[in-house]
């Protein structure tokens, strides 16, 4: 058995946590492209101490079972939460670290990137460029998109990213600032945002940005009845996860034109399949779940991942830890 506490990675991570790691651990990384399969992560994650995980990996009874009893510290390289099973942790006694905090702004960023590239159609844009139909401007009204300035943005949930991305859009020139969420912040007055409940924003708003974290609750969140509730102009945003939206309603308000348009950076499943439904529709601009994906970001998380497991190992607080 080996000296050094053994951290297992479902998957490669940047080098900087990698290396702080490496100072004191014994590695074990699975290095390929490919997600690792259920039943190879089974096996090798026997007689670890730690784990350093990557969503959508479920970190469940199963994996602790599998790992055994000398699992100390699970570190999940997201500040999303929705492939562990915390009961499971509470129970074992698994202290559990995340990275709130260090993705916010790339996800903010994201999130402004996508409503602009839905609102002004650069899908479809790029794909004229790039298929030789470029048009011309005699119709006057060719490749025309939607101006964000006077409109009303409606946030659902208005936590760390959606507040960073409204601070963000605010400068766009909204005519209101609409969001929804479990209860009313008291940061809303800096970004001059009301209060309203989720229908009342749906049917208020020009532009609906879902950046609330998932739960058991808001599970298909937007479905056919939240989607007819929307402006048929409407423009639909989620950068949180899949699991938040009705994926054949999505379809649906999409195609019947109950909705305008919408920009998704997550979808279910993930990697979505090339032939899914959804690819076909100009309407919609699918991203493939990048929101926290810079450099900064992706560095910050992997070493802030590596000092929770570390700190797991032994035995003292997690500087991030999952408060179950
Ligand atoms: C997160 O950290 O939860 C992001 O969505 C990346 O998975």
């Amino acid at each position: 058995m080996s000296a050094k506490p053994i951290v297992f990675f479902t998957r490669s991570a940047p080098p900087n946590g990698v290396a702080l790691l490496a100072q004191d651990c014994e590695l074990r990384i699975w290095e390929s492209e490919d997600p690792i399969p259920r039943e190879e992560l089974l096996r090798r994650v026997k007689g670890v101490n730690a784990l350093f995980v990557h969503p959508p990996i479920r970190v469940d009874s199963e994996l602790f079972d599998a790992a055994g009893p000398q699992l100390k510290v699970v570190g999940t390289m997201s500040v999303g939460l929705d492939h562990i099973d915390l009961a499971e942790c509470k129970k074992r006694n698994i202290p559990v670290g995340n990275t709130p905090g260090v993705l916010t702004s790339a996800v903010a960023e994201l999130t402004v990137t996508l409503l602009l590239a839905t609102a002004r159609r650069m899908k479809a844009a790029f794909q004229a460029v790039h298929n030789g139909t470029w048009g011309t401007w005699e119709s006057g009204m060719w490749m025309t998109g939607t101006l964000l300035e006077g409109k009303t943005l409606g946030v659902v949930g208005l936590g760390r990213i959606g507040m960073a991305a409204t601070r963000r859009l605010k400068p766009f020139g909204f005519s209101r600032i609409l969001y929804c969420g479990r209860n009313k912040k008291t940061y809303d007055a800096e970004v001059g945002a009301e209060f309203v409940d989720f229908f009342q924003l749906l049917k208020d708003s020009d532009i609906v940005i879902a950046t609330c974290s998932i739960t058991d609750e808001n599970k298909g969140l937007f479905n056919k009845h939240a989607f007819k509730a929307m402006k048929n102009t409407a423009i639909f945003i989620n950068v949180t996860r899949g699991a938040l939206v009705n994926q054949d309603d999505l379809f649906e308000a999409l195609t019947t034109g109950e909705i305008g348009s919408a920009g998704i950076d997550v979808t279910t499943p993930e990697p979505l399949p090339t032939d899914d439904k959804l690819l076909n529709l100009s309407n919609l601009t699918v991203s493939p779940h990048i929101g926290s994906a810079t450099v900064e970001s992706r560095s910050a998380m992997c070493e802030l991942t590596a000092r929770n497991i570390l700190a797991g190992l032994k035995g003292g607080p997690l500087p991030s830890p999952v408060l179950f």
